[in-house]
């Protein structure tokens, strides 16, 4: 069986790479290198540099493939709202031309990665896939979008489409300026100069933190399960403010660090915490990193390569 990755170099998608390759004889990973978090270097994962809006290029790679993991995109929120032209471009063609590709070469399983952007500010908690579709920008448009052409395609053609709504993913490989949980790496990297912990607005907002291999482990689960044509939350289950997390990561790095609250962000919500009791009931999936155990591995993986 053959295994194929878009944006396979990324914080997300090496790790699927990385997970999936002893379940398949050859993983091939489709990447234009824009935003590479790492290489996967595995006898039997392979390169293809392509862009995924080259629906030619795009075919040719998905020949003989059996499942598609869809991670390739542009995830920068802000940038989003800068160049709306260039995220549509990026994540609505790309996803148009992935599922094109899937379709003409009878690919069993696509998995695509969404978002919990999709959600906007929700009315009440935990977060449920029923709850109403209210995008605060043009990128959580482009990813609700790629939902929708998931479930035509599941109409129209019969393939078999999977929606994965990600909360806030961390782990290593993930850059600082990176809008879900950017602020892990951030408060790290400060901690460990004693630098101070800067916070927008009191603190109390709350995120569901969920570390990168629960998500990678999801979309095995999701990608050998029979369900199809739905959305799912990925999530921790758990929600953590961000005083929480501050305080935290400044046990753990042993810092003297200040934590200092500033002026609040206007396009943070208050709230945020998944309902993963369908992600449960139709992949079997269960997180196993709670937040104090990914912020230890993300401790260690800091000391390591700092
Ligand atoms: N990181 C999170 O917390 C989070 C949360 C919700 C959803 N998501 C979704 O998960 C997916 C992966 O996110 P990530 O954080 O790993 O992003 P990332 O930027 O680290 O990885 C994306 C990868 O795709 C590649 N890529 C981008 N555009 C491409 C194109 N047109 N053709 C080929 N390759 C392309 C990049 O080079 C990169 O390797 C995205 O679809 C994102 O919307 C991420």
């Amino acid at each position: 069986m053959i295994a194929l990755v878009t944006g396979g170099y990324g914080f997300i998608g090496n790790q699927i790479a990385e997970l999936i390759s002893p379940e398949y004889a050859e993983v091939r990973i489709l990447d234009n290198l824009s935003n590479v978090a790492r290489v996967v270097r595995l006898p039997n994962v392979r390169l293809i540099k392509t862009d995924i809006r080259d629906i030619g290029a795009t075919n040719e790679a998905f020949d003989d493939v059996d499942v598609v993991f869809h991670t390739a995109a542009q995830v920068d929120v802000v940038a989003s709202t800068r160049e709306p032209f260039v995220d549509m471009d990026n994540n609505v063609k790309g996803t148009l031309s992935v599922c094109e590709a899937a379709r003409r070469n009878d690919v069993s399983k696509l998995v695509y990665s969404s978002s919990a952007a999709v959600y906007g500010n929700a009315a009440s908690f935990p977060i449920d896939e029923a709850q109403p579709i209210r995008p605060l920008s043009p990128y959580a448009v482009s990813k609700h979008c790629g939902e929708l052409y998931m479930a035509a395609y599941h109409n129209l053609y019969g393939l078999s489409t999977l929606s994965l709504r990600y909360f806030n993913v961390y782990g290593p490989y993930q850059r600082p300026e990176n809008a879900y949980s950017g602020v892990i790496s951030t408060f790290f990297y400060n901690a460990t100069r004693n630098a101070p912990l800067q916070i927008h607005g009191d603190g109390n907002q709350t995120r569901d933190f969920v570390y990168v291999t629960d998500v990678a482990n999801a979309n095995l689960l999701a990608a050998s399960s029979d369900a199809a044509n739905a959305v799912v939350n990925i999530g921790s289950g758990r929600e953590t403010s961000i005083n929480e997390l501050a305080m935290m990561i400044k046990k753990m790095a042993l810092s003297d660090s200040s934590i200092a609250h500033g002026a609040p962000r206007i396009s943070d919500g208050r709230r945020s915490l998944a309902d993963i009791r369908n992600a449960k009931r139709i992949i079997n999936y269960e997180p196993k990193i709670r937040i104090d155990g990914g912020l230890a591995k993300l401790r260690q993986f800091f000391g390591d390569t700092r």
